[in-house]
Protein backbone atom coordinates (compact mmCIF):
# COMPACT_ATOMS: atom_id res chain seq x y z
CA UNK A 1 0.00 0.00 0.00
CA UNK A 2 1.08 3.72 -0.80
CA UNK A 3 1.55 6.09 1.56
CA UNK A 4 -2.35 7.23 2.28
CA UNK A 5 -1.52 10.94 3.06
CA UNK A 6 -2.78 13.05 -0.08
CA UNK A 7 0.55 15.46 -1.03
CA UNK A 8 -0.46 18.61 -3.01
CA UNK A 9 2.97 20.23 -4.99
CA UNK A 10 2.81 23.79 -4.21
CA UNK A 11 6.28 25.36 -5.69
CA UNK A 12 9.84 24.16 -6.38
CA UNK A 13 11.83 24.78 -2.97
CA UNK A 14 13.78 27.33 -4.99
CA UNK A 15 11.09 29.07 -6.32
CA UNK A 16 10.18 31.69 -3.90
CA UNK A 17 12.98 34.10 -2.68
CA UNK A 18 12.57 35.40 0.91
CA UNK A 19 9.78 38.02 1.25
CA UNK A 20 8.28 36.59 -2.23
CA UNK A 21 5.07 35.04 -2.93
CA UNK A 22 2.43 33.55 -5.28
CA UNK A 23 -1.36 32.60 -5.66
CA UNK A 24 -1.99 28.89 -5.72
CA UNK A 25 -5.34 26.90 -5.88
CA UNK A 26 -5.43 24.04 -3.41
CA UNK A 27 -8.80 22.37 -3.35
CA UNK A 28 -11.25 25.10 -5.21
CA UNK A 29 -9.38 27.41 -2.34
CA UNK A 30 -7.72 30.18 -3.21
CA UNK A 31 -4.70 30.18 -1.56
CA UNK A 32 -0.97 32.24 -1.22
CA UNK A 33 2.37 30.48 -0.25
CA UNK A 34 4.55 32.90 1.25
CA UNK A 35 8.46 32.59 1.80
CA UNK A 36 8.67 34.81 4.68
CA UNK A 37 13.12 34.80 5.50
CA UNK A 38 13.34 31.55 4.38
CA UNK A 39 10.46 29.31 5.73
CA UNK A 40 7.23 28.51 3.92
CA UNK A 41 3.58 29.42 4.78
CA UNK A 42 0.41 28.83 3.40
CA UNK A 43 -2.88 31.34 4.21
CA UNK A 44 -6.12 32.22 2.74
CA UNK A 45 -5.69 34.21 -0.25
CA UNK A 46 -8.05 37.14 0.70
CA UNK A 47 -7.95 39.58 3.75
CA UNK A 48 -10.59 38.87 6.86
CA UNK A 49 -11.69 42.66 6.90
CA UNK A 50 -12.84 43.02 3.34
CA UNK A 51 -12.95 40.90 0.21
CA UNK A 52 -9.26 42.37 -0.92
CA UNK A 53 -6.72 39.96 -2.01
CA UNK A 54 -3.72 39.95 0.05
CA UNK A 55 -1.49 38.99 -2.95
CA UNK A 56 -1.49 42.62 -3.33
CA UNK A 57 0.35 43.48 -0.39
CA UNK A 58 3.71 42.51 0.79
CA UNK A 59 5.53 39.87 3.21
CA UNK A 60 7.35 41.46 6.40
CA UNK A 61 9.19 39.39 8.57
CA UNK A 62 6.75 36.58 9.47
CA UNK A 63 3.79 38.66 8.37
CA UNK A 64 1.66 39.63 5.31
CA UNK A 65 0.03 43.32 5.21
CA UNK A 66 -2.92 43.97 3.48
CA UNK A 67 -2.63 46.83 1.25
CA UNK A 68 -5.65 47.87 1.22
CA UNK A 69 -6.11 49.31 5.24
CA UNK A 70 -2.07 47.54 6.36
CA UNK A 71 -3.51 45.24 8.82
CA UNK A 72 -0.88 43.02 9.44
CA UNK A 73 -1.50 39.09 9.79
CA UNK A 74 0.75 36.59 11.49
CA UNK A 75 1.71 34.26 8.95
CA UNK A 76 2.23 31.01 11.33
CA UNK A 77 -1.26 31.53 12.97
CA UNK A 78 -3.43 34.20 10.74
CA UNK A 79 -3.78 36.04 13.48
CA UNK A 80 -5.07 39.43 12.73
CA UNK A 81 -1.87 41.85 14.19
CA UNK A 82 -3.40 45.36 13.76
CA UNK A 83 -6.69 46.90 13.13
CA UNK A 84 -8.68 46.81 11.40
CA UNK A 85 -8.84 43.51 10.46
CA UNK A 86 -9.74 41.51 14.12
CA UNK A 87 -10.40 37.97 12.29
CA UNK A 88 -7.72 35.65 11.56
CA UNK A 89 -6.91 34.16 8.42
CA UNK A 90 -6.72 30.40 7.51
CA UNK A 91 -3.45 28.83 7.75
CA UNK A 92 -2.38 25.40 6.56
CA UNK A 93 0.21 23.06 7.04
CA UNK A 94 3.27 22.79 4.19
CA UNK A 95 6.23 21.03 4.05
CA UNK A 96 9.36 20.78 2.05
CA UNK A 97 10.73 18.00 1.08
CA UNK A 98 12.71 16.01 -2.44
CA UNK A 99 13.32 19.62 -3.44
CA UNK A 100 9.51 20.92 -3.83
CA UNK A 101 7.08 23.05 -0.73
CA UNK A 102 3.82 20.44 -0.77
CA UNK A 103 0.46 21.35 1.13
CA UNK A 104 -0.38 17.96 3.03
CA UNK A 105 -3.73 17.18 2.65
CA UNK A 106 -5.61 16.28 6.34
CA UNK A 107 -6.74 12.69 6.09
CA UNK A 108 -10.60 12.81 6.79
S1 LIG B 1 -9.30 44.78 3.47
FE1 LIG B 1 -7.51 44.11 4.46
S2 LIG B 1 -7.32 45.47 6.14
FE2 LIG B 1 -9.14 46.11 5.17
Amino acid sequence: MMNTATRVALADENELKPGEMKKVDVDGKKLILANAAGDYYLVDEMCSHEDFSLYLGCIKDKTIKCSLHGSYFDLKTGEALEEPACEAIGTYAVSVSEGRVWFERPDD
